[in-house]
């Protein structure tokens, strides 16, 4: 394995890193070592939620880090939705990370039960009594954020399924446009990419492998990636993809994969 000996710089997207380590799936011990090895590595924005169960795996991972150093994501779950509970579910999910802040909280999945703009103005207040720094959303569509459109929330981010397969230019023009950042998850769809032709040929050309060049892909399209990797090996493959540039060729290229192909419902 090629060794690192010092932290990569992660070039931001507004405020946030550009690329994150995902935790889902991600539990106990390995999770503890997996997200001690990122931070090594110079990863700095660490993805979870209450569905994942690995708060408490992360908390030992992050104790002692230089906390305005990271930037850490949790989502909340459908049955916290409820404006009553959200405080609560935030204060939870605090206490299992060890940490006095998030610095975005996700609403994990737009619910049919419970209008979103019940939970934000709930999320509002965490943000007043600087629980958390940012309010976001997830898996929300173009006509989910339309009803909000009015409302005026900060919404800092929409976390989206998105990859080569899967590009959602709409909805990333429509995000993107009105001020929120992108973050895709699946980004890699689970290492699939490396069996890419199209991939391998672009990733032949820098040295670089296909999950490289698919992560290179978002940056430059100017979206946030958080990519999941247990080990130290596939953790340090992705975060050097800071040294080399897609053509605007590539990038249209790479625009041609696009299946519709949905791998999270
Ligand atoms: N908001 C939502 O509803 C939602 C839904 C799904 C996911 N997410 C978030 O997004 C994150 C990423 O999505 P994901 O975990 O579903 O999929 P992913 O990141 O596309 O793929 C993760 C898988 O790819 C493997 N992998 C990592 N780096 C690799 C590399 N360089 N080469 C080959 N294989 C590699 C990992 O293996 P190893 O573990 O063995 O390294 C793991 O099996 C999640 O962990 C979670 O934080 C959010």
């Amino acid at each position: 394995m090629k060794t690192q000996t010092s932290p990569i710089q992660v070039p931001k997207i507004g405020v946030m890193p550009a690329l994150g380590i995902g935790t889902w799936r991600l539990s106990g011990r390995e999770c503890e070592q997996s997200i001690k090895w990122a931070l090594e590595l110079g990863y700095r924005h660490i993805d979870t939620a209450a569905v994942y169960a690995n708060h408490e795996a992360i908390a030992p991972a992050i104790k002692g880090f230089p906390r305005e150093e990271l930037f850490v994501v949790s989502k909340i779950i459908y049955e916290d939705l409820h404006h009553n509970n959200v405080q609560q579910a935030c204060e939870r999910i605090l206490k299992e990370l060890g940490t006095p802040y998030l610095d975005v909280l996700l609403i994990h999945w737009p619910s049919a039960e419970v209008a979103p703009e019940t939970t934000l103005a709930a999320m509002m207040k965490l943000k007043e009594k600087q629980l958390i720094r940012h309010l976001g959303v997830s898996n929300f569509m173009i006509a989910d954020l339309e009803k909000l459109e009015k409302k005026h929330f900060p919404i800092l981010t929409n976390q989206i399924e998105l990859h080569p397969y899967l590009q959602e230019e709409s909805l990333t023009q429509y995000c993107q446009q009105n001020g929120m950042i992108v973050t895709a998850y699946r980004p890699i769809q689970k290492g699939e990419v490396d069996r890419e032709p199209l991939l391998q040929t672009i990733g032949a050309k820098y040295k670089k492998t296909p999950v490289q060049v698919t992560l290179r892909w978002l940056f430059q399209r100017n979206i946030v990636s958080i990519p999941k990797a247990s080990s130290k090996e596939h953790l340090l493959e992705n975060i050097s993809i800071f040294d080399f540039v897609l053509t605007q060729e590539e990038m249209q290229a790479i625009a041609q994969l696009e299946a519709g192909r949905r791998y999270v419902c």
